[in-house]
């Protein structure tokens, strides 16, 4: 934590919540364009006084469920802290509570997207990694293992056979969830390989992306972590997809009402929702990201880059609004950003 919670003394601005800059980056440029005045939380680690009061502002959580591969393994944690606190206290909060209770758990995710219909692949939640083969055998090949607390990808294995999954349980390359919690997971193949995010903002659909997903299964669109990703030739010789990220043009979808509805339910006012459609069409619900990040080269594609329609335009946008709302005294004043 690199800063003091309980400055109160400082006009009303917009705070953001976080553990990682690069990811950040953007949301700053977007703020200063639009002369938004706003402070980042950086929630790696520090003191919070549960005997102060906060600032007065807008507070938009984008802790990532991915921290602790940033050596921030309890940077949920006091967010969750943090977040209760602010609630407490009135706050206006974009993402609250239960938006960091659902980024850090996808089973969490699942059971509050089956209360507004929306399906999800069959999955069994294993603490015990010598409980992972029963569960297996249990839903059948072929089956995706992932963990509950991830983001990244983190220990995304695609895996075809009982043989297959003793191999990798005995290997180096198995790796436990950080909270324990492996996910046996139904595999949904997609006739074409691709994904679809839904972003959303302020609650209101944004635009739909495509990510290609042929060159594996590492997919946050930001693009700091684009350097990460494998070498094409290890996963697929074949493809060299050169537009790995495509926002859909007129993007329509019967689930769009119940994803708002789930998002709304549950406090989440910003959220990137990735579905697969099978075969049959039929679309499978598997990952909300809370702390959603846009890719900018798809984003100037489609002719969005700096607009209010940008991801992170349409962010700074939204939180803008609400702290012009909340306190109009700021509205019209010359602001600086800290
Ligand atoms: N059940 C599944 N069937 C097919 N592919 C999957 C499945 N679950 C995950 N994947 C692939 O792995 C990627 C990462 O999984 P995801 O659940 O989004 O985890 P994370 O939270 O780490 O992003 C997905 O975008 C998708 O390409
Ligand atoms: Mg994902």
């Amino acid at each position: 934590m690199r800063q003091d919670l309980t400055a109160t003394s400082r006009a009303p601005r917009v705070y953001v919540i976080h553990e990682n800059d690069a990811w950040v980056e953007p949301l700053r440029a977007a703020f200063a364009a639009r002369n938004i005045p706003f402070a980042e939380w950086f929630l790696d680690q520090g003191v919070l006084d549960l005997t102060q009061a906060p600032p007065s502002g807008i507070f938009y959580n984008r802790m990532s469920a991915s921290s602790h591969t940033r050596d921030h393994r309890y940077a949920p944690e006091l967010t969750a802290a943090v977040l209760a606190w602010l609630t407490r206290h009135g706050r206006r909060i974009v993402n609250g509570e239960r938006a960091i209770a659902l980024e850090v758990s996808k089973v969490a995710q699942y059971e509050a997207l089956a209360k507004f219909g929306v399906e999800t692949p069959a999955t069994l939640a294993v603490v015990g990694k010598d409980n992972i083969a029963a569960a297996a055998r249990r839903l059948g090949f072929p089956l995706i293992l992932k963990h509950n607390r991830a983001g990244k990808g983190l220990g995304v294995q695609l895996l075809l056979s009982e043989q297959a999954l003793a191999e990798h349980l005995a290997s180096d390359v198995f790796e436990p969830s950080i909270d324990g919690i492996t996910l046996v997971q139904r595999y949904i193949k997609a006739p074409q390989p691709f994904i679809t995010r839904v972003e959303f903002v302020g609650g209101k659909f944004l635009y739909a992306v495509r990510v290609d997903t042929s060159a594996g299964f590492e997919l946050c669109p930001a693009d700091a972590c684009q350097i990460d990703a494998p070498p094409l030739a290890e996963v697929c010789p074949a493809a060299a997809p050169s537009d790995k990220f495509q926002i859909v043009r007129d993007f329509d979808h019967p689930l769009i009402a119940n994803w708002q509805k789930f998002l709304a339910a549950n406090d989440i006012g910003i959220a990137g929702i990735e579905f697969i459609a099978d075969e049959h069409g039929r679309a499978y619900t598997y990952d909300v990201n809370t702390n959603t990040n846009y890719n900018p080269e798809a984003e100037v594609k489609d002719g969005r880059a700096g607009t209010d329609v940008s991801g992170m335009g349409a962010i700074a946008s939204h939180l803008g609004a609400l702290l012009r709302r909340a306190y109009p005294e700021i509205a019209g004043r010359e602001t600086v950003s800290a």
